[in-house]
Parts: structure tokens; sequence; C-alpha cells
């Protein structure tokens, strides 16, 4: 079904995005600029919030998956509600269309091998929307990190409550992004979890510090909240020759070497883009469909994040993985405010 298009020297991809709550409606604003893509229509049953994107975006909007598959599209975005996305990309994967499924992969394990099982079967595309790992300071830290012996990785993603609270908690909505960026470093998994976990004020947990080690060897560490009024996010991750310290939303990146016996030693910044992540994620998508090559952030590796993430919530130390699903309820989201198109 791909077009020619003028635009670019391949033919034209056409896209839509499946739930433009506050994430598709993003996915759909990059979509809709893309040389070589055609944003050919997003769905939602919430009709209005469809109609508000697809008329600022100059879009079709329907109100279901299906309308949407029968508008014609080669690849579609999956930003609806967790607990929806394996259904949703088996009925696209069904009519032949590539898939990107935002994070988490699904609500379970199983379920998110189902997704994968399927792709291959029809032999499509299947991308997981990890979208910190285009965060041009991320990318500058593992650059730093790429030949180096890590010894030790510690993130911090801390913050207020967000003003819509799912019944998902720190876990399953923010330390499986760094979960996911600890395999990535130090392209292992993880093999151990040490969980603390605590709801200090909502029904899920709203505290979690995290320790893991990697099967390589490597100690990494996640502090996670929802109680700190002020938004962080650093990466420090310490390796035999360096000390590299990033702050993903400030993208500065310090990288601290050539120890001395006498303890001092030299500190320069590192070079960092300023590519916005989303639409690295989602050109990276569109590369893959067009190339036919294995997109940057696999089914594989969504599954694999989930699962240490439902390790965590199951609450036991110094257990070794076994790849178990566990389900976690991601129930309806709250009536919420009609989300902007931002750019975020
Ligand atoms: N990568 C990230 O950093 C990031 C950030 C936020 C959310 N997410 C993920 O994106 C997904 C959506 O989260 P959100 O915060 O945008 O939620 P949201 O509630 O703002 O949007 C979800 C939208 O999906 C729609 N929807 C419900 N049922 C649907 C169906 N059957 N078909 C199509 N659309 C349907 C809803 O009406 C809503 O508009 C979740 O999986 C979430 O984990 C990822």
């Amino acid at each position: 079904m791909l077009q020619s298009a003028s635009t670019t020297a391949g033919p034209s991809v056409r896209v839509g995005v499946v739930g433009v709550g506050v994430m598709g409606s993003n996915h759909a604003r990059v979509l809709a600029e893309f040389p070589g893509v055609v944003l050919a229509g997003v769905a939602d049953p919430d009709r209005k919030q469809a109609h508000f994107v697809g008329s600022t975006l100059g879009c079709r909007s329907v109100g279901s998956i299906e309308e949407l598959l029968d508008c014609g599209v080669d690849a579609v975005s999956i930003a609806a509600p967790t607990h929806l996305h394996r259904d949703i990309a088996l009925a696209c994967i069904a009519r032949g269309v590539h898939v990107l499924v935002e994070k988490p992969i699904a609500s379970t394990v199983a379920e998110g091998e189902d997704i994968i099982a399927a792709a291959r079967r029809a032999g499509l595309t299947l991308m997981i929307g990890h979208v910190e790992r285009f965060n041009p300071a991320v990318q500058a830290i593992a650059e730093a990190i790429r030949s180096e012996d890590i010894l030790s990785i510690a993130i911090t993603r801390v913050g207020p409550f967000p003003p819509r609270m799912s019944n998902v908690g720190v876990v399953i909505d923010l330390a499986v992004h760094d979960i996911d960026l600890i395999c990535w470093f130090t392209g292992s998994k993880i093999i151990e979890v040490q969980p603390q976990l605590s709801n200090a004020v909502a029904e899920r947990e709203d505290i979690a510090l995290l320790q893991f080690r990697t099967a390589s060897g490597v100690l990494a560490h996640i502090n996670t909240n929802w109680l700190t009024p002020f938004k962080a996010r650093t990466v420090h991750v310490a390796t035999k020759r360096k000390y590299v310290i990033g702050d993903l939303l400030t993208r500065q990146v310090t990288e601290c070497y050539g120890f001395q016996p006498d303890g001092s030693y030299s500190m320069r910044h590192l070079s960092v883009g300023h590519a916005e992540p989303l639409r690295a994620e989602l050109t990276a998508f569109i590369k893959a469909i067009r190339e036919g090559t294995p997109p940057p952030v696999t089914g594989e590796d969504g599954v694999a994040s989930l699962a240490i993430a439902i390790q965590c919530l199951n609450g036991r130390a110094d257990t070794e993985i076994s790849p178990q699903a566990v389900p976690y309820v991601e129930a309806p989201a709250p009536r919420r405010v009609r989300p902007a198109i931002v750019k975020s």
C-alpha cells in the first residue's frame, strides 16, 4: 500500500494513530509534519477528542480501529490505554499493518508475547515507544559509555503527582523507562531485583527504590516517586575509567575522567543534540518499515522491561527473574481535560 511521494525518494507511508489522548495527540502532531508520511487518520472512541485532533491536523477522525484500518493505513501508532494494547495491536497486525505500541507494551508479559508472536508471523514491524532512548542526553550518555566497563548506574526520576492519576503506580508508569535504559546501556539482562515500594499518599505505589544486578554484573538503582515537588531526571554511570552524569531535562551531560592517584580528575561537558525524542522515535519506526530492518526498540525489549517492572511489584527481594506474567489492572482513565497538541 506504500504510495509514491514527491517529497521523498521512497514511497510515502500512510500512518494512523489509535488513541489521541495526551500521548497519541503528540504522535499525530509529529506524524502530520513528517516528510514522506501521510497522517491517514486518528481513531478514538472519544469522538470529540478525535475530531479536535483530526481537524487541527487536517486528517480524518474516526471512532474505532476498524474504521481507521478501512482508511487504508500501512502503519499505526497505538497510544490507547495500556490494557487495550494487545487487542488493538492484534487487530492491526491481522490486517497487515505495522505497529508502534506505546510503553508499556501491554498489561502482562503474556499479552506482550502475543503481540510479538503475531507481528513475527505476519512479518511486520513491531516497535515499542520507550521514547527516553531517543532523548539526546540519553544518547550522549550511551555514546560516552559505549566501550567502557560499566560498574554501576543510578537513575532518579521523580516529580509531583501527575494531574491525571490512572491506577498504575510509579513502577509501571515511570520506572519502566529506566529499566529499559539499564538493559540498553549495559546490553545485558536484569537477573536480580531488590524492590522497596511504598504508597505514601496514593492507592498504588508512589515511592519506589529499586535495585538490580544485570547478568553482566552491573549494579543499578532507580529512585522514583510522585512526592517530589519538582521534576528531576538524572542518570549517573560509573565505569572503570569514567563517571558520567546526565540531566535528562536540561540535557547537560558531563563526564569525569583521567582519575589520578591523588584523587584529581578532569571534567568535560559532552555535546548533546536537540532533536525532539518523539520525532526521533517515529523516524526510527518509519525507517524500520521502509528498510525492513529491526526497529531499535523491539517487542522483546518491551516485554523484558515489563517483566522486570512486574517482578518489582511482586515485592520479592533477592529473587531471580522468571518470565512469569503477573497482571496489573489499569482502570479506565478518569475524566480529564482535553489534552492540547503541544510540543513535548
Ligand atoms: N512514552 C511515554 O513517555 C508515555 C507517556 C504517557 C503515556 N504513555 C503511554 O501511552 C498510552 C496512553 O496514555 P495517555 O497518557 O496518552 O492516556 P490518555 O488517557 O490521555 O489517552 C488515551 C486515549 O485512548 C482513547 N481510547 C480509549 N479506548 C480506545 C480504543 N478502544 N481505541 C482507540 N482509542 C481509545 C481514550 O479515549 C483516550 O483519548 C499508555 O499506554 C501510556 O502508558 C507513554
